[in-house]
């Protein structure tokens, strides 16, 4: 039995001992387990009003290089986006982001449910919005007849795996803000980028002019739970009654909080992320040349988009080890490392993709 559920291909290595599908397939790191049972003592007061919550908080806003920020803690990434961007709109307004933005391909429409607003995807080579494909959607400013831009949304890293220089997103700060737009920044995966720019969290978010964004936790290892964080606390200040409105208040709150600051009191959550970049390099490498395999892009965080010969390889590959197919014409996977890859794992999955694409040539 292959890790794809059906039977895997013969004559191939064993698979590998963690996925390659996704950061979330990897379980909770062991120092965040730690502190969900360290929480789990006595009572607590509910819906944030805890040590907890107001602990976690401040370090949010510490990492952030903004002690004032607003942090609204909440169950999970699509619930966080949803209602930072709701904060930002109002139903006639819109928000551009690039078309392989989660928002727009990954949310089941919760964006454009919850807020009454329409997204403006923007076609990308790499999954990186530039300042000048905001430009032409500002020429119906103040126009009744058509949805009026108000905010602008890219992902740190993205979805295609690649990353915004602090400069490249202060560049989309510039057009945003010279055009009374708000930039909204879905940080699902934020410990990778700190972890490959190896700067500063908030040189890439506050300083470059980010007003809101979700600061994710899930995929650094936690068991569940984001936080929407306003750097513009003003933006913030109807955040309570929208959360709860959209079922994002965790009642136990001090739960979520407490993942948090298991993740960033010592920098664990870089440091975690930092591993799982360097296991996705090590995958990229080990691939490298092997026939019938093209990585299509430097893996610059911990994902790597593998081309294959064939639909049919892909099929093999996935019952061998699932990994999702990426672009399905160009039979082209993404695989993806976590904390918990190791490298052996690498060498196990490269060993058994090579093999599979070279029975395909
Ligand atoms: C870029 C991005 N944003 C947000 C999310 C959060 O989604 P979820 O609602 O599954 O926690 C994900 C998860 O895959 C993601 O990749």
């Amino acid at each position: 039995m292959g890790q794809g559920g059906g039977p895997a291909p013969a004559g191939l290595p064993a698979p590998p001992g963690t996925s390659f599908a996704s950061d979330n397939a990897a379980g909770v790191l062991p120092e965040v387990i730690d502190a969900l049972a360290a929480a789990n003592h006595g009572s607590a007061l509910a819906y944030g009003a805890d040590p907890w919550t107001a602990r976690a908080a401040a370090l949010v806003g510490g990492v952030l290089g903004r002690p004032d920020a607003e942090v609204a803690f909440c169950w999970g990434g699509t619930g966080a986006n949803v209602v930072g961007l709701q904060c930002l709109l109002r139903p006639w307004e819109a928000v551009i982001c690039p078309d392989t933005a989660h928002i727009h391909v990954d949310e089941c429409g919760a964006p454009e449910r919850f807020t009454g607003c329409k997204l403006l995807a923007v076609p990308t080579p790499d999954g990186k919005l530039r300042p000048e494909q905001i430009e032409p959607f500002l020429a119906v400013v103040g126009d009744e007849h058509h949805v009026q831009p108000r905010v602008v949304s890219i992902t740190q890293s993205t979805e295609s795996g690649t990353l915004y220089r602090p400069e490249e997103v202060a560049g989309l700060a510039e057009v945003a803000h010279g055009n009374g737009l708000h930039l909204h920044l879905d940080g699902a995966r934020l410990a990778n980028a700190a972890a490959a720019l190896g700067a500063d969290v908030a040189s890439f978010t506050a300083d470059a002019g980010v007003d809101v964004l979700t600061f994710g936790a899930t995929k650094a290892g936690a068991m569940y739970g984001e936080a929407v964080v306003f750097l513009r606390p003003e933006l913030g200040r109807d955040v309570r009654f929208v959360r709860k409105q959209a079922a994002q208040l965790p009642s136990k709150m001090r739960f979520v909080a407490a993942q948090f600051e298991a993740l960033l009191a010592d920098g664990l959550w870089v440091r975690a992320a930092a591993h799982a970049n360097a296991m996705a390099a090590r995958l990229a490498e080990r691939l490298a040349g092997a026939p019938g395999v093209v990585v299509t892009r430097r893996p610059e965080v911990n994902a790597v988009f593998v081309r294959l010969p064939s639909a049919a390889a892909v099929a093999d590959l996935q019952a061998w080890s699932f990994v999702w197919a990426w672009d399905v014409a160009r039979h082209e996977v993404r695989a993806m490392t976590s904390f918990a890859t190791t490298d052996a794992d690498v060498d196990a999955f490269a060993a058994g993709l090579a093999a599979i694409a070279a029975r395909h040539l």
